[in-house]
């Protein structure tokens, strides 16, 4: 059955009640039968596979009066419960969605094309939900309860899970789950509306120029969606290392490290941090570095690092535009235990940061950039932001959809002397600003 057809079937049809039962009874003979560490050091495919097999054997053996029909679907049901994820199990099947979100046993929300709705769904009890939210944290070692009522993890099938239990959370033990990011490629996010042609072409020439990116947005509004994208554009050749909490990215060159940094250990050691491997990395001879997302102290050496030969470095941050992105680089890096002037550090990002490429999410669950801004400021000055593009966007419609046109303004002419000198096109739609000499020569006139 379709996961639609599965969340739409109306509520306990006939017989329901028994088949809850013998799946119940069936569920318990089976867990009596196999080997649970043996079953561990299995793949998931094959679980699933000796699961069938003990439980057909358990249910010739019984022989309960069953049609080749009803038999596949008991044992699809018990193996489903004993190995899976109850309810959640078809939410994460259905590849349309993109976040599942449980508050409490009560309300199921998810989250498709960027639409958030609540499913009619529900958990039968505080208790199944809890054994959900376990059966999920075990996969990965963890562990949840009253002495560590908050749980992050990443699932091995890449999903990343947050948990959080009363009496943390008032509203019931809440779950997260994100499923990981699909892998956009430029070409169908402009498909999407995110970016056009104009666009690409500029942000092509940048990276393969070695400009340093900054792709910056708030949360969920496709920041690594865009890096990965971006980060296709690095010719072959060059050796990149990537630097995440949770490895997202998926380059697709054959010259690349990814680095993931690890949480401390139940007994609260072990833990590496980003701005540990970022350190790390510098030892490692890259000629870009990939950072997922900075968001502390790791951001000077990250800084460091871009204004010192690694030039062609990109790395996300939290922030709602340009200048924020700025002002939050500057508060995370001034988070370091180094402590650098304010003058220093704007010294810093002034010779560190190229580009800052925001993206937004819309009211109508669309994602799309929404400024490209060239820092064009040196040395000690003010930062100068120069935005070349931008998203005007129109009061939305009657059909609930967002529509704009992106306009473009002149490159400053230092950047399109760097596209130059790359051999890379000046996009004809952004043009070139006039110098100032030119300017200066007009006005006088
Ligand atoms: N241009 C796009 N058009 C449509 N959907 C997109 C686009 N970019 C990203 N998405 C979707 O939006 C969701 C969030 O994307 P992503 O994880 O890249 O965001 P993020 O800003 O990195 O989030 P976070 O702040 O949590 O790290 C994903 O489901 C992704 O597939
Ligand atoms: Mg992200």
């Amino acid at each position: 059955m379709s996961l639609r057809a599965r969340i739409n079937a109306p509520e306990a049809p006939h017989g329901q009640q028994e088949e809850s039962h013998l799946v119940a009874v069936y569920r318990a003979k089976l867990l009596e039968e196999i080997d649970l560490a043996e079953m561990s050091s299995l793949a998931a495919a094959e679980r699933r596979i000796r699961l069938e097999r003990v439980l057909g054997h358990i249910i010739s053996r019984e022989g309960p009066v069953l049609s080749t029909h009803e038999r596949a679907m008991l044992i699809r049901r018990v193996v489903d419960e004993a190995l899976g994820l109850g309810i959640l199990e078809p939410l994460l099947e259905d590849a349309s969605i993109t976040e599942i979100m449980v508050n409490g046993p009560d309300q199921v929300f998810v989250e498709r094309a960027g639409r958030v709705e609540l499913l009619p769904i529900r958990f039968s009890s505080h208790e199944q939900l809890m054994q959900t939210i376990e059966r999920i944290v075990s996969t990965v070692n963890r562990r949840v309860d009253e002495s560590n009522p908050m749980v992050d993890a990443r699932l091995p099938s890449g999903e990343r899970v947050n948990v959080i239990i009363p009496p943390l959370s008032l509203t019931g033990a809440t779950l997260t789950i994100r499923r990981f990011p699909r892998a956009f490629t430029l070409h169908e996010m402009i498909g999407l509306g995110s970016l056009d042609e104009q666009m690409l072409m500029l942000l092509s020439g940048l990276v393969r120029a070695k400009f340093n990116v900054i792709v910056s947005g708030a949360t969920g509004s496709g920041k690594t969606t865009l890096l990965n994208a971006l980060s296709g554009l690095i010719p072959e050749g060059e050796r990149i290392i990537t630097i995440e909490d949770a490895a997202e990215l998926q380059l697709q060159q054959n010259h690349v490290i990814s680095l993931e940094s690890r949480p401390a250990n139940v007994e609260g050691k072990g833990r590496i941090t980003i701005r540990d491997l970022v350190r790390n990395s510098l030892r490692m001879r890259p000629d870009r570095i990939i950072v997922g997302e900075v968001r502390g102290g790791e951001t000077l050496d990250m800084l460091q690092a871009m204004s010192t030969g690694h030039d062609g470095s990109l790395a996300t941050v939290h922030a709602n535009n340009a200048e924020d992105a700025l002002m939050r680089l500057q508060t995370l890096a001034s988070m370091s235990e180094v402590k650098v002037p304010y003058e220093a550090l704007r010294d810093q990002i002034n010779s560190a940061v190229d580009c800052i490429v925001q993206l937004s999410r819309f009211a109508d669950g669309s994602r799309r950039i929404s400024e490209i801004a060239i820092l064009d400021s040196h040395g000690r000055e003010e930062y100068r932001i120069v935005t070349v593009c931008r998203f005007a966007a129109r009061p939305m419609g009657a059909d609930g959809v967002v529509h704009g046109a992106f306009e473009y303004h002149p490159l400053p002419r230092r950047v399109a002397d760097r596209l130059r000198m790359a051999n890379e096109p000046i996009p004809p739609a952004f043009g070139v600003a006039d110098s100032e000499e030119q300017l200066a020569a007009r006005e006088a006139k």
